[in-house]
């Protein structure tokens, strides 16, 4: 079998999806993504994005697809152009045919072009297909990630009020500031300036200034949290439960009856999410303050879960701990595109909309 990658254009998205569709991921269940109604918009996020697509050169037919960008981040302090790719799918009907390890080469000739010199990719640590196919590819486990839901279903004590209000364009200025200092020494964050950051609110699709709430102490802002509807973008659905789950699913409906409690989601629900992002703040009680804040827009929306990530012991993990939670682990793998640059010791940052 020959192939070729082109770059996909508007009317390959109902192809584009549906290879989403055909991939589910979970333990314990599975859940479908699907991005929707634009196949392409985590591209968009990026100044330098694209969406490759293989096809059957005999009939040109779409065999599989792989997203990248190209952006400025931080490695051991220093600027650094870095490519990182997601959403790899093959067909099932051409897995295991080296339509994926084409699609790696691909995108990392792009980085080269766009004279990228680190790649990086995330991976659920269960995708064992995935992890082998990047280990093929030369990449390097890094470091293990952790993406943290907390399930919503009860108000939070919050006390607040006052002085917690949402982002305005004047803040764009001190908040992207705060942003700066509170990821200052971590590997992959990019730094933002007041003219950034608004830009970066406005290429997330769904997401506005009255998605991102300031706490302000003194007359001056002391945190930041945004929470963006993920929903608007990606449309997650459950597939199946596991045996575990509809136990679970069981006694949480009984206890309902006298306490709140969170669902399981059952098959063909719609699992509804707000995304921690950006998070900026000097001391974590305020941090935690404008996380109750979000608890209960969320509660008051009907949102299932909001979800933050960090390194498995990082702040945010510990304030998203909850009796009621799922953790999906993540992989970080990387490989060096000029041979010498690597990441560092450093903490590593993680956007929220990249996983
Ligand atoms: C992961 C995935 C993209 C691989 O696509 P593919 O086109 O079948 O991969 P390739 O044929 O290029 O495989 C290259 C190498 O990857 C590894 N690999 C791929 N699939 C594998 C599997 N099911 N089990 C173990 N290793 C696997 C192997 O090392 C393989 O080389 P080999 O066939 O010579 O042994 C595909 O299985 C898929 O679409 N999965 C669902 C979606 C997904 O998990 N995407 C990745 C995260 S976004």
């Amino acid at each position: 079998m020959k192939l070729y990658i082109r770059e996909a254009v508007s009317g390959d998205n109902d192809m584009l999806q549906s290879f989403q569709k055909a991939a589910s991921y979970g333990e314990g269940g599975s859940v479908s993504s699907v991005n929707h109604p634009d196949y392409s918009w985590r591209t968009k996020v990026y100044e330098r994005g694209k969406v490759f697509m293989a096809c059957d050169e005999a009939d040109n037919h779409p065999m599989g697809s792989a997203s990248c960008a190209v952006k400025s981040a931080n490695i051991n302090d220093l600027s650094t152009l870095v490519g990182y790719s997601w959403n790899y799918y093959t067909s099932p009907d051409h897995r295991r045919k080296g339509v994926a390890i084409a699609l790696i080469a691909k995108v990392e000739e792009f980085y080269r072009q766009q004279g990228a010199s680190l790649a990086y990719v995330y991976i659920m640590d269960s995708n064992a297909p995935s992890i082998a196919l990047f280990e093929k590819s030369g990449y390097s486990r890094h470091k293990a990630l952790l993406a943290r839901y907390k399930l919503i279903y009860r108000k939070s004590d919050s006390n607040d009020k006052n002085n917690v209000r949402t982002l305005v364009p004047n803040d764009l200025d001190e908040v992207s500031r705060l942003i700066n200092a509170t990821w200052e020494g971590h590997d992959l964050f990019t730094p933002y300036s007041a003219t950034s950051f608004a830009a970066s609110i406005e290429r997330v699709p769904g997401f506005s200034y009255d998605d991102i709430y300031v706490l302000e102490k003194d007359g001056r802002i002391a945190a930041c949290v945004g929470c963006w509807d993920r929903g608007k973008a990606v449309r997650t659905t459950v597939k199946s439960m596991g045996t575990k789950m509809r136990i679970a699913s069981m006694v949480l409906d009984a206890t309902r009856l006298f306490t709140p409690m969170p669902k399981v989601l059952k098959p063909g629900e719609v699992m509804t999410q707000y995304r921690l992002m950006p998070v900026g703040y000097k001391h974590l009680d305020d941090l935690k303050a404008l996380l109750k804040t979000i608890n209960n827009r969320a509660l008051s929306k009907g949102i299932y879960a909001i979800c933050g990530a960090s390194e498995n012991d990082a702040p945010i993990a510990h304030c998203l701990q909850s009796m009621f939670r799922n953790d999906v682990n993540l992989l970080l793998y990387a490989k060096s595109l000029d041979g010498s640059t690597r990441l560092s010791d450093n903490p590593v940052y993680v956007d929220v909309v990249d996983i």
